[in-house]
């Protein structure tokens, strides 16, 4: 592990850095953020400007061994934070910044001794990314209860089994956020690919329910939706059909914006939920599929 400062000595939410009763310029009183001198930031923000977005956080992101989570892990790591990766796969070897630790989000013990050790290790746990997910696509009537199971438990209960083990710790610190990966999915549906759409729109009522819950608590708890992004398995799939570039350009061609996206435009959405840049969204969700979702047709 990287040697480094108390994480707790630049954590950005720290109450001490906020001034209670001040009166900002829209006329709103409470706890208020006071500028540094010479600065109209507040001081997480200049903070963050001088020595990455998310200097001095603990990080979890999950299913970091590849894909998205593995570019988003990595980004986390380049913006300061100290991070874990949790897979049930060996760790990335492209991302040595990043810790990886072998655990299934699917099993309960597994992933609450993980987080566990984290919390031991660092003291706190500031950013939580539930990345880990994956395809089970079936035409309904067709589908095995097994499939079902497999599907929601990774693709939503996961979530929450992680979730569940990180609050305490973000409880007692009195901030962190949480950010869960979902899908375009989550939004429309796709004839043939049930029941992965359940599974996602759930994981988008899991992050309002929890993003409301723990609100008042100064956590923060908000989603992705990635549309279709070019990570080593859609590469995979592109090549096992009949005729891979067919099957690309017919992709490409279905976006508005006539490219496929890449895991470092969804790792740098999560960045800028998990930084105090993002402070007052909670128990959202930011689409980033290049316009897809909105599109009636062409
Ligand atoms: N790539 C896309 O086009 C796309 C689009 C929309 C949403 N998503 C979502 O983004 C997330 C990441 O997708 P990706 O395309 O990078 O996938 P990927 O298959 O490339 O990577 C997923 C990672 O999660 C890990 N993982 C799977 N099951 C796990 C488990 N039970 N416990 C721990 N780790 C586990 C895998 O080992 C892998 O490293 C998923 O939630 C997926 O549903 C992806």
């Amino acid at each position: 592990m990287r040697a480094r400062g108390s994480p707790t000595a630049t954590g950005p939410m720290a109450g001490k850095r906020e001034s209670k009763g001040r009166r900002h310029r829209h006329g709103q009183t409470g706890r208020q953020y006071r500028p540094l001198r010479g600065s109209s930031l507040p001081p997480a923000f200049a903070v963050a400007a001088v020595s990455g977005r998310l200097q001095g956080k603990v990080a979890i992101v999950t299913g970091a061994a590849r894909g998205i989570g593995a570019a988003t892990a990595r980004l986390f790591a380049q913006h300061g934070a100290q991070v874990f990766g949790i897979d049930r796969d060996p760790a990335d070897p492209s991302s040595p910044q990043v810790e990886c630790l072998q655990a299934d989000v699917t099993e309960v013990a597994a992933i609450e001794t993980t987080i566990e050790q984290v919390r031991e290790r660092c003291g706190r746990i500031d950013v939580l990314v539930n990345n880990a997910g994956g395809d089970v696509f079936s035409d309904p009537l067709s589908l095995v209860d097994d499939d079902w199971d497999r599907c929601l438990s990774l693709n939503l209960k996961g979530a929450w089994n992680a979730t569940r083990a990180a609050l305490p710790s973000m409880l007692a610190q009195g901030a962190g956020s949480v950010v869960n990966i979902a899908s375009v999915h989550a939004h429309k549906i796709i004839r043939g690919a049930f029941p992965y759409p359940v599974a996602k729109h759930g994981l988008i009522g899991l992050t309002r329910a929890l993003g409301i819950e723990y609100a008042a608590q100064g956590i923060r708890v908000n989603s992705i939706s990635p549309g279709l992004i070019l990570v080593p398995r859609i590469e995979a799939w592109f090549a096992a059909s009949a005729d891979p570039e067919a099957k690309r350009r017919e992709q490409t061609e279905l976006l508005p914006c006539k490219r496929i996206g890449t895991p470092e435009e969804v790792a740098y959405t999560a960045l800028f939920l998990a930084s105090d840049e993002a402070r007052f969204i909670n128990a959202t969700d930011i689409l980033v599929d290049g316009g897809r979702s909105q599109l009636y047709h062409d």
